[in-house]
């Protein structure tokens, strides 16, 4: 059985707010907006040259709409991940705005932000075919399950960011994100734990949203009302290219199906805090990367600032991993490429 299609009024729709510039990008409501309901919608974050850049690369590099070859993409992780032979991913992955408004959403110093995701992948407008794993019209659902090994902690001490940077407009292409804004401490969709979704404990693990919704009322009618009420609640994303979304482990979205015939671009990364360790990589490790014949990843290890090293996971000034031998014995290896170390060595007790 198929659920019915939600009605979308204007006040359904999420508009974007725009980013301040200077070295603070998010506005205390925004902050707010992103705490207390699990979300905000930012534009003007990233420079329209950078995300121009990249979805040249892209359109160059994904299939056409309507070849075969698109027909075979179903899914993120298929796509440009980094560290990335394009540099303009690479670029917007660790731009210091992007990485300060993350820093400033989980209220912490960049230094203490980890990456553990960036992927670029194509979303096609295929129509809407109904097998448990199509991507186009999403169940509800919340990400933790495949980034974390434990569950969210208390929803006052977020330990992760979401984020989804759209290179394509919903005008133009469709897809809104919805999402589910969380309405007090006390709303029923919210109490923990959070354990309601396919692929949890033992319920399937099902995408599409009206073959989830039947396994629910089949097996768990009590949850297929609350699933139900989410779907009510449920507020649309009105994207422009560039919008980024900021969200949280912890709450309800899903993606919604494009128009026809079109292809979107976004890109999805997560910033997690240094000791959130049970928050996994959803790629090989970044030092996985080297030996590639662009020396992608020791570049960017030698020509990074001090903060975009360290949300990869490269020791900052002052941790107990540098003396000076290790100072000189890093620079031996990256200084051909222009790493420098001197801020390492003057930190040293
Ligand atoms: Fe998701």
């Amino acid at each position: 059985m198929t659920t019915p299609a939600t009605e979308t009024t204007n006040e359904s729709f999420l508009e974007p707010s725009n980013a301040q510039s200077g070295s603070q990008p998010l506005t205390g409501l925004q902050i707010e907006q992103w705490r207390t309901k699990g979300f905000t919608l930012i534009d003007g974050l990233i420079p329209p040259d950078l995300l121009n850049n990249l979805l040249a690369e892209a359109k160059e590099l994904f299939p056409g709409i309507g070849s075969k070859e698109a027909a075979q993409i179903t899914d993120f992780g298929e796509g440009m991940v980094f560290p990335s032979s394009s540099v303009s991913l690479n670029d917007l992955t660790l731009h210091p705005r992007l990485l300060m408004a993350s820093a400033q959403l989980l209220d912490v110093p960049v230094t203490s932000l980890r990456l553990t995701q960036s992927d670029l992948w194509a979303k096609y407008g295929t129509g809407n075919e109904h097998d448990a794993y199509n991507n186009q019209d999403q169940r509800i659902h919340m990400d933790y399950p495949n980034h974390t090994l434990t569950h969210p902690p208390k929803w006052d001490e977020p330990e992760a960011v979401e984020i989804i940077v759209y290179l394509s407009g919903q005008v133009e292409a469709g897809g809104s994100t919805a999402v589910v804004p969380r309405a007090g401490s006390d709303d029923e969709a919210y109490l923990p734990p959070l354990v309601h979704s396919p692929g949890i404990g033992d319920i399937p693990w099902i995408n599409d949203r009206s073959q989830a919704e039947s396994w629910f009322l089949r097996n768990k009618p009590e949850v297929a009302k609350l699933r139900n009420s989410l779907y009510q609640r449920e507020k649309y994303t009105k994207h422009k290219k560039g919008s980024v979304l900021f969200y949280r482990h912890d709450v309800w979205h899903r993606g919604t199906p494009l128009h026809r015939d079109t292809v979107r671009f976004a890109q999805n990364l997560t910033f997690r805090k240094a000791e959130a360790s049970w928050i996994s990589n959803l790629h090989p490790g970044w030092a996985w990367a080297m030996y590639k014949p662009d020396l992608r990843m020791e570049r960017l290890i030698a020509q990074s600032t001090i903060e975009q090293r360290a949300v990869l996971g490269f020791p900052p000034p002052g941790d107990p991993y540098w003396d000076h031998e290790t100072v000189s014995y890093v620079e031996a290896r990256y200084e051909s490429l222009g790493f420098d170390g001197f801020p390492y060595r003057e930190a040293l007790p």
